[in-house]
């Protein structure tokens, strides 16, 4: 069976057509970064006019890709919720379109299950059951799957998402937009252990908390800024910012030189420190044997690695997808639309864009 998905959440316009839910036929992304990165992030108005502007053309390139003509393919899959909503409407109203005129069934797909079922695209072997972390620009949440169609929020942030976080650190320090690949880019240049920044966790909940952690980050840049009269987001990726006083391991207490590169390496850690320990420990209390990645954040090369390694430790399978599925792309929703599909879940033509799905919802 062949889907065609739709994806337009945010600022990513792209159609796929995927077989079966697991074979890529193709996945034509048009992404708007550019033109956001004139304004710093995402402007929602514009993210949906550029929706607008070019669905035809990416779906027509997803079709040009995989050899294939419109009455092809079985069904539509496109993402309803949650996002922007302006965004959303411009893929759900191409998507009711497409479906009525091609007497087409249609599916709705929760943009989260979306991320997860990426995993299915990069590892052809994975089924379920797994536990997954899901860390993007709007959700960090650790969900356990049992079956393609059963979900539970095992934890989630409290206030700020994974990768909101290193977007706005990134922002302070002068990266451009979107600051997530930026700071893995410029934290492989530092030394992650110079800076020690706090991460929390919460006694009895495996939740995330990300807004003290990115305050702490932002107040040492302002005090550094003060202290020695300089503009952090001036300068370049190696330069120093700072002389600070170490001491511990046998060694009298010492002067270091920080940079710049070494502060995106000290917060790093601290985001990944937070999100491996929460995410074994979830892992081990569900008695999880494999653990998913998904999400833009899972495109971070030091979460990988640690995952991988913690992972290892402790007995469990760790997996991810190939980069390009990681961020916003209709072939992950191609993918759960088929398993939502086989389910029986197909909608109809009222189906409209619900900006805030409450998960536990959108995930049933
Ligand atoms: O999944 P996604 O494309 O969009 C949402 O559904 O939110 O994720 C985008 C997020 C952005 O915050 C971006 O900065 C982050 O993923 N990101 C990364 C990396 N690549 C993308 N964060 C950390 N390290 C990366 N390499
Ligand atoms: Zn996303």
């Amino acid at each position: 069976m062949k889907l065609l998905g739709i994806e337009t959440s945010c600022d990513e316009t792209s159609a796929a057509i995927v077989e079966d839910g697991r074979k890529v036929l193709s996945n034509a992304i048009y992404t708007q970064i550019d033109t956001h990165k004139l304004y710093g992030g995402v402007v929602p108005e514009i993210a949906s006019r550029k929706h607008i502007e070019k669905i035809s053309a990416v779906v027509d390139q997803a079709f040009a890709d995989a050899g294939l003509t419109f009455q092809d393919i079985d069904g539509i899959a496109v993402t309803y919720g949650p996002g922007l909503v302006g965004a959303l409407l411009c893929g759900v109203s191409y998507a009711k379109s497409f479906a009525y005129a091609l007497h087409k069934p249609l599916v709705k797909v929760h943009h989260i299950k979306g991320h997860i079922a990426a995993n299915y695209l990069s590892h052809p072997q994975l089924e379920p059951p797994f536990l997954c972390l899901v860390v993007s620009g709007g959700h960090s949440h650790i969900i356990e799957v049992s079956d393609y169609n059963t979900y539970h929020i095992v934890a989630q942030t409290r206030d700020d998402a994974a990768g909101e976080t290193f977007d706005k650190v990134a922002r302070v320090i002068g990266l451009p937009y979107p600051g997530g690949s930026q700071m893995d880019r410029l934290a492989k240049l530092g030394d992650g252990t110079k800076l020690d920044f706090p991460r929390v966790h919460f006694p009895d909940s495996l939740d995330f908390s990300f807004s003290g952690l990115k305050t702490a980050v932002i107040n040492y840049i302002h005090r550094v800024e003060q202290r020695y009269g300089i503009s952090i987001s001036q300068l370049g990726d190696t330069d120093i910012i700072a002389h600070e006083k170490f001491e511990g391991n046998g060694v009298r207490q010492h002067v270091e030189t920080v940079t710049k590169a070494d502060l995106a390496a000290g917060f790093t850690r601290a985001v990944v420190d937070i999100l491996t320990e929460n995410t074994i420990k979830a892992a081990k209390e569900k008695g999880a044997r494999k653990i998913a990645l998904a999400g833009g954040v899972a495109c971070n090369s030091f979460l990988r690695s640690a995952m991988q390694r913690i992972g290892a430790q402790n007995g469990m399978e760790v997996c991810y997808p190939e980069p390009v599925l990681c961020t916003d792309n209709a072939a992950m929703i191609a993918s759960m639309g088929y398993y939502l599909f086989r389910n029986g879940e197909t909608c109809g033509l009222d189906l409209n864009a619900v900006p805030y799905i409450s998960i536990e919802k959108g995930m049933q």
